[in-house]
């Protein structure tokens, strides 16, 4: 059997993890995968996440199974966390999954019960993941415009003509904040024709919601979620806890459904249960009960809100000194979307084979689409990188 099976393409992101790891130079700069780091190039345990883990460490008196669809608690706060009080907690349904991966997963395998034959319209260009989980599940995708080149901006005309092409009761997957790839978000009023499009054509969104607090604050990269809930009558959401809480090994995660009614709620809920039972049976519990726990208490939530947004401001400082630095080096405004972007992304205007002679001879390591994590970027690496980025002919 095993001789059947073809090798499979490995995936570039965790590719250029393990190339960056052997590269044997000292002086070299990882800005590929998306995991957030301080000035030292560490990914820190957040403070509340490891009080939350002593106290766990303390009072947890068993590890029996817990529901299906994990803690009740904790499907309760990350449902808070996600869509505050856009719509009641009754119109929605929730089961915890194994990281924001895990949730798009389930998601793609309730489309698949729901509606095997919809299109699943997806940005061009998104997190390669999205296409390889598609594929896996045996769904069909087609892409709508997202990212204008030339402004660093969202296409918001391409989009909205893509997304004429699209069928009623098509899925539409959407990042909620913090775009991965670009960095490129909607503004609010662009939101809001977003919505009222799904809403006439009749397509569903389902929005990868990775980078909650990463972009402009924990409500504020919220808002466009709330707004799609409060508004349209069907919403899935795939909440991760991998970066918010910096729990990425862990594997934290939660698909929400937001449904017409209580009546459909509940039988999401039921369906949500059943598909848990059959992928993992019951999700990991652990890293549930930590943001559980750090949510629900109200001095380790002020604490985790307040570290959470160091970590987004120092994001914000590093956008700053890189554009300034490259203003400076260019004489231009050329690089000033870098301040637009938000998240830990932005994807610079690079060529493949420049992304190559950046991690050839100045061992700079990015994705081959020029995608940048601006949180792997030490203060001390600016000018580095910007010397090296006009070097390179960017
Ligand atoms: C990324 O895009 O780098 C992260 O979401 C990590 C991953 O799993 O790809």
């Amino acid at each position: 059997m095993f001789d059947r099976l073809q090798e499979p393409a490995s995936d570039k992101i965790i590719a250029l993890m393990a190339e960056y790891r052997a590269d044997p130079r000292a002086q070299k700069l990882d800005l590929g995968v998306g995991v957030y780091r301080d000035e030292s190039g560490a990914t820190p345990i957040m403070g509340a996440v490891r009080a939350a883990g002593a106290r766990l460490q303390d009072s947890e008196t068993t590890k029996a199974y817990t529901g299906l669809a994990g803690d009740p608690a904790f499907l309760q706060a990350i449902s808070r966390l996600v869509l505050g009080d856009s719509v009641p907690l009754d119109r929605t349904a929730a089961a915890a999954a194994p990281g924001g991966t895990g949730a798009l997963h389930q998601a793609f395998a309730l489309i698949r019960s729901a509606a095997p034959d919809c299109t699943l319209w997806l940005p061009d260009p998104t997190w390669p993941n999205h296409l390889s989980l598609i594929a896996h599940q045996g769904l069909t995708h087609a892409t709508y415009r997202y990212f204008d080149a030339a402004t660093g901006a969202v296409d918001m005309a391409g989009l909205m003509e893509d997304l004429q092409q699209a069928a009623p009761g098509d899925v539409v997957l959407l990042h909620g904040c913090c775009h991965n790839p670009t960095g490129a978000d909607p503004m609010p009023s662009e939101w809001d024709e977003i919505a009222a499009m799904l809403r006439a054509r009749q397509l569903i969104p389902l929005v990868d919601l990775a980078y909650q607090g990463f972009g402009d604050g924990i409500e504020a990269d919220a808002s466009a979620v709330r707004m799609l809930a409060s508004t349209l009558d069907e919403v899935l959401i795939a909440a991760s806890g991998s970066k918010s809480f910096g729990l990425y090994r862990d594997r934290v995660g939660a698909l929400l459904a937001v449904a017409r009614d209580p009546a459909e709620a509940e039988r999401t809920g039921k369906v949500l249960t059943a598909l848990n039972r059959v992928t993992y049976s019951f999700p990991p519990d652990h890293g549930a009960r930590l943001v559980q726990t750090v949510l629900d208490d109200p001095a380790l939530r002020a604490d985790w809100e307040e570290e959470l947004g160091r970590m987004r401001l120092r994001i914000l400082a590093l956008r700053e000194a890189l554009a300034a630095e490259l203003r400076r080096l260019t004489n231009s405004d050329r690089f000033d979307f870098l301040l637009r972007h938000r998240g830990m992304f932005s994807r610079l205007p690079a060529e493949p084979a420049q992304v190559a002679r950046l991690r050839e001879e100045h061992g700079i390591y990015m994705t081959g689409d020029g995608r940048i994590n601006i949180a792997g970027l030490g203060e001390a690496a600016v000018p580095l990188l910007a010397r090296a980025i006009v070097e390179t002919g960017l």
